[in-house]
């Protein structure tokens, strides 16, 4: 499920070539309506969900004072309230299952902050927090809920900061990368390991967690 058919239709290809059956359901996680819709169209047409990857975000980074209303609102909309409805949506049939896994990917900017950030890592702390909550509230039902929280990765998202021509989005980036022990930015598959992981059985007594994929970016004891 996405936004954009684009990238879903790429992630549904690369799937299908290892014979997984895959369905394209396009929806903004923002309108509550439009996932209760595509949840139920992606069990009508896969059975049930049985791992939710809560992966859908996005920011431009920015200073605080730079974000006016509609762009504090989009950036909430999209990384916390999003993650919210379509959580809430696959987890009644979970329940019902007594099974479920759901690995949300938030960021390290939730676990400390992040200059050109606020809003979003705002956002992807209330993440973590949501996570912690409901792992709690059903772990005793079979499901389990964790975090991946990447540094800043080589994705689409970072491509404006990356490859165009907003100096101050460059600078931000800059420092943040210079801020990360290994010195490079994540690359998609740094974090699409552990979130594989977090999702098998081999993580079934795994709950609550978060997991920084950052080349020693947080370190928490
Ligand atoms: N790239 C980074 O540096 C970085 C760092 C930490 C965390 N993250 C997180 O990783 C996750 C994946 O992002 P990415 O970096 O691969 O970026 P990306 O832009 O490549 O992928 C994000 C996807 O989310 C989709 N999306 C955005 N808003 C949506 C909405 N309202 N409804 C449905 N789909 C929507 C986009 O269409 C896109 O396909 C995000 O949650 C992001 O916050 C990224």
């Amino acid at each position: 499920m996405d936004r954009d058919e684009a990238p879903a239709r790429i992630v549904a290809s690369e799937l299908d070539a290892f014979g997984v059956a895959t369905t394209v359901v396009v929806a903004d996680i923002s309108d509550n309506a439009a996932v209760t819709s595509g949840t139920a169209k992606v069990e009508a047409a896969l059975g049930p969900i049985d791992i939710l990857i809560n992966n859908a975000g996005w920011d431009s980074l920015r200073p605080f004072l730079d974000n006016d209303e509609a762009h504090r609102d989009l950036i909430i909309d999209i990384n916390l309230k999003g993650m919210i409805n379509v959580t809430h949506a696959v987890l009644t049939r979970m329940v019902s299952r007594r099974h479920g896994r759901i690995v949300t990917i938030s960021s390290d900017a939730g676990r400390v902050g992040s200059s050109g950030q606020a809003v979003y890592s705002a956002c992807k702390a209330g993440t973590i927090a949501l996570t912690k909550s409901i792992a709690r509230e059903v772990a005793r039902h079979g499901i389990t809920l964790n975090v991946v929280a990447p540094g800043p990765t080589r994705t689409n998202m970072m491509a404006e900061a990356l490859e165009g021509d907003d100096a101050a989005a460059k600078h931000i980036l800059e420092r943040m990368t210079k801020a990360v022990p290994m010195r490079r930015m994540g690359e998609p598959e740094d974090v699409a390991g552990i979130a594989v992981f977090l999702a098998s059985d081999e993580a079934s007594f795994i709950t609550g967690q978060v997991i920084s994929v950052s080349g020693g970016l947080t370190m928490h004891g």
